[in-house]
């Protein structure tokens, strides 16, 4: 008998070195590119030019005759087993390759399978395509316009360019609140179309063993069990036949929720052909054809009373969605989550109204760095919150507090229908302040101004909505949002624990395994933590939008729960006690008022496949499949100070505070690295990232040439703050952070940088804020040198 340790020090806070580490830093990681099968045939896929065009005829004959090639599979020849289409997961369709007429630049219209990749990529410039151009549409207010060509006139029914029209709120009483407002701020603004741009680009191995018929494909999945399903649904291939793997994985950021032509292409090819097919995405592939993530226009109002309460606001977003609506969106929510628009504030009337139009692009919207559409929203409501502050000539920092839902008002029902579980907004606002030293800097900014210098400083909040999902609310093409945990404890006290989420980078083989470790005592090292393979793991809607923590951290801690109760059992049993008499020491149980008569969990775990009592079966394990009752909602406030150099427009940014609450943290480190990666593409859209088109539908942003991200280089350092307020549903507390987001928000800090570029003087620029745009504004007010 070992005694237990009675002070347990507990998992959870605690910056646990990441484990998967110790394999990637050693080049030992297993991604796409590393899968080598025997007799593996490689594919590359041929790019549409254009952006709009008729396809005349497809001559594929040259490009059969090069040595090496093996077949060159067009739309037509898809279309024979009624693959030319499939279905998207927002539920619209999307060609797998172009039969009739190409609707993007970069679309797919033909793939050459051949033996060696580079025999691949030197056929694709032998096939030849008839292309008749088309007139192209480049913005949803060009593509609503009477008369704009019909972009989807495939789909039966389709007359216009329109996917939806999707309200929230209430309209009467927001009209209401306005004839009623002592003033009246607008917002017209649009927070542009950039890139998640993932270090690796998409891919896989399709495997579609003739003998046996099983489909064994490796995907750069974010959501594999998923996928399985809408392979199942697509190809008719029997669901028990198809295994997704996703194995390590180079960064999602929601770029690798879709479900891809090449994916379905290679899949198709090796069940035709009997032999492994791999593709391997390049960067322009990826960067002008897979999921972008913004592009929504907005335009709003804010109500306010002459004291600044604000009592209502209106906005209407128009979505510019690409050739198809295929991102992933929770079917009730057709502009995702962008009802969170009221953020912080305590606005009593709201009403939202969305429409989302086809146009001549990549699809795309996906969940980069935030929960669905919930960045576009609170770049929105923060920039208007701005707006309102200047134009009332109040101070930005106290307009917020005065509005801000107060704490006793929690849970708390947003005038668009979501209930805040908690919230406490002042300590984050005051802490980011303090920390940035707000009152000395506007007295610093006043006389810096007198000398000719112009500094800025500029606040955002935010309120964001992450952990899809409820299910009677949430679901992805009619699956329902839950997630899953599987949990057994071997009879030597090691564990191993499957989960339904797959990790692209947040670090959840250490987190997910302190969670464990929390509720059972056994230290995260001896806990394997396994994902993304769908015969070994249960089913999950997997990981983006900030859900992997709030929904499967959740499930393995209500899964650990389980087994410690049977733990408990067990002890009784071994220590001849009664259940009621044991007491939980953090490392296992003990009698209660007798600590040296204690189990360890490794003891228990031991006796479960040894040492049983007569009638419980053996074994030391649990399933949970979790159902969250609600979304979690973290927060924050964001301090930015900047300087710009009034001769070139170059602006520097001088300090960033930020000032996070995500509950519970499991492991700071992981969550402080979240959040440097979500502030990291926050500055790199306000600097650099743009994706933009010609008038032909040309992608200018097709290479690291043209579309810049941000280097350690030039992002600034930040400083991180935080406060926690728990999630009161979830098990542990956490709310989540998202893959580099959610908190660590992309768009406070976009909205913080603006705001203090207005404070220094520049008013009213786009994203990205250029030099020579900020030079602009500031030559328009005579402060350019
Ligand atoms: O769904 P995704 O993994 O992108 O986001 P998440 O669940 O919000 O978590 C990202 C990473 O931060 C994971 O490794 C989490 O376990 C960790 N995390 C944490 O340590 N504490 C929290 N309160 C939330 C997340």
């Amino acid at each position: 008998m070992t005694a237990v340790e009675t002070e347990h020090k507990g998992w959870l806070g605690r910056s646990v070195k990441r484990k998967e580490d110790a394999r990637f830093i050693v080049g030992r990681g297993n991604y796409i590119e590393d899968i080598k099968l025997p007799n593996m045939l490689h594919m590359a896929i041929l790019r549409s030019p254009f952006a709009h065009a008729k396809i005349n005829s497809i001559d594929t004959s040259r490009a059969m005759e090069l040595p090496g090639v093996v077949v060159v599979v067009t739309g037509d020849v898809l279309a024979e087993h009624k693959l030319a289409w499939m279905p998207t997961l927002s539920g619209d369709t999307q060609a797998v390759l172009a039969t009739d007429k190409v609707r993007m630049q970069g679309q797919e219209v033909a793939c050459v399978i051949a033996e060696d990749p580079y025999v691949a990529h030197d056929a694709l410039e032998l096939i030849d395509v008839d292309y008749e151009p088309l007139p192209v549409v480049t913005t949803p207010q060009a593509a609503l316009e009477d008369g704009a060509p019909v972009i989807r006139d495939d789909k039966e029914g389709q007359t216009d360019n329109r996917i939806y029209h999707w309200e929230a709120g209430d309209a009467e009483a927001t009209e209401q609140a306005f004839a009623a407002a002592d003033k009246v701020v607008r917002l017209v603004t649009h927070y542009p179309r950039c890139h998640p741009a993932p270090l690796e680009c998409c891919g896989c191995v399709a495997d579609v063993n003739p003998a046996t018929g099983k489909a064994t494909i490796y995907m750069t999945s974010q959501a594999p069990h998923a996928h399985r399903t809408v392979f199942a649904l697509v190809a008719g291939l029997p669901e028990q036949n198809i295994q997704i793997i996703s194995p390590d994985i180079g960064g999602g950021f929601g770029n690798k929720v879709p479900v891809y032509p090449g994916y379905v292409v290679a899949t198709a090819a090796s069940l035709l052909l009997g032999r492994p097919v791999k593709w391997i995405e390049d960067r322009t592939g990826n960067l002008i054809s897979t999921g972008f993530a913004r592009d929504f226009y907005m335009d709003g109002e804010l109500a306010l009373k002459e004291d600044g309460t604000m009592t209502g606001l209106r906005v209407k977003m128009l979505s510019d969605q690409g050739y198809a609506y295929a991102d992933a969106q929770p079917s009730k929510f057709r502009a995702g989550l962008f009802h969170i628009v009221t953020g912080s504030y305590d606005i009593p009337a709201a009403h939202v109204v969305t429409d989302g139009a086809y146009t001549n692009k990549a699809p795309g919207g996906v969940a980069y760095r935030c929960s669905f559409r919930v960045t576009e929203a609170s770049f929105f409501i923060e920039r208007l919150v701005q707006t309102a502050a200047y134009e009332l000539g109040v101070d930005p920092a106290e307009l917020r507090r005065q509005n801000f839902i107060p704490p006793e008002k929690f849970p708390y029902t947003s005038a668009t229908g979501f209930e805040y579980d908690s919230g406490n907004y002042e300590p984050a606002l005051d802490q980011a302040l303090q920390r940035v030293g707000y009152k000395v800097l506007r007295e610093e900014q006043k006389r810096a101004r007198e000398e000719g210098r112009l500094l800025g400083i500029g606040l955002a909040s935010f309120t964001e909505v992450v952990g899809a999902g409820p299910s009677r609310h949430y679901d992805i093409i009619g699956i329902k949002m839950f997630d899953s945990a599987e949990l057994r404890v071997h009879p030597t006290g090691k564990a191993i624990l499957k989960l339904g989420v797959k990790s692209q980078g947040q670090g959840h083989e250490t987190t997910f395994a302190q969670i464990v470790a929390e509720e059972l005592g056994i230290p995260p090292e001896d806990i394997a933590v396994q994902e993304g393979d769908t015969d070994n793991t249960p089913y999950g809607l997997g990981t983006y939008a900030s859900r992997s923590t709030p929904v499967a951290g959740a499930a393995t801690a209500v899964a650990a729960r389980k087994v410690r109760d049977k733990a408990r059992k067990l002890a009784a049993h071994l220590l001849e006690a009664s259940e009621d008499d044991l007491e939980w020491s953090g490392e296992g149980f003990a009698v209660k008022g007798a600590p040296d008569r204690a189990k360890t969990i490794q003891e228990i775990a031991f006796a479960a496949y040894t040492d049983h009592p007569e009638g419980m079966e053996a074994g030391l394990e649990a399933t949970n499949y979790y159902d969250p009752p609600n979304m979690t909602f973290p927060f924050g406030t964001y301090a930015v100070v900047v300087e710009v150099d009034r001769g070139t427009g170059a602006w520097d940014v001088k300090k960033v505070v930020a000032v996070d609450d995500c509950g519970t943290r499991i492991n700071p480190m992981i969550v402080e690295g979240q959040i440097m990666g979500g502030l990291t593409e926050g500055y790199g859209t306000a600097a650099m990232e743009l994706i933009t088109f010609d008038e032909d539908g040309n992608c200018i942003g097709s290479n690291f040439t043209d579309y810049l991200l941000p280097g350690s280089w030039e992002t600034p350092a930040f400083e991180l703050g935080e406060t926690v307020t728990p999630s009161p549903h979830h098990p542990i507390g956490a709310k989540g952070v998202g893959e580099s987001a959610t908190v660590g928000s992309p768009a406070a800090y976009v909205n913080a940088v603006i705001d203090a570029l207005a404070h220094a003087g520049v008013r009213n620029i786009d994203m990205p804020l250029t030099s020579d745009k900020v030079w602009s504004a500031l030559n328009e007010v005579g402060l350019a040198e």
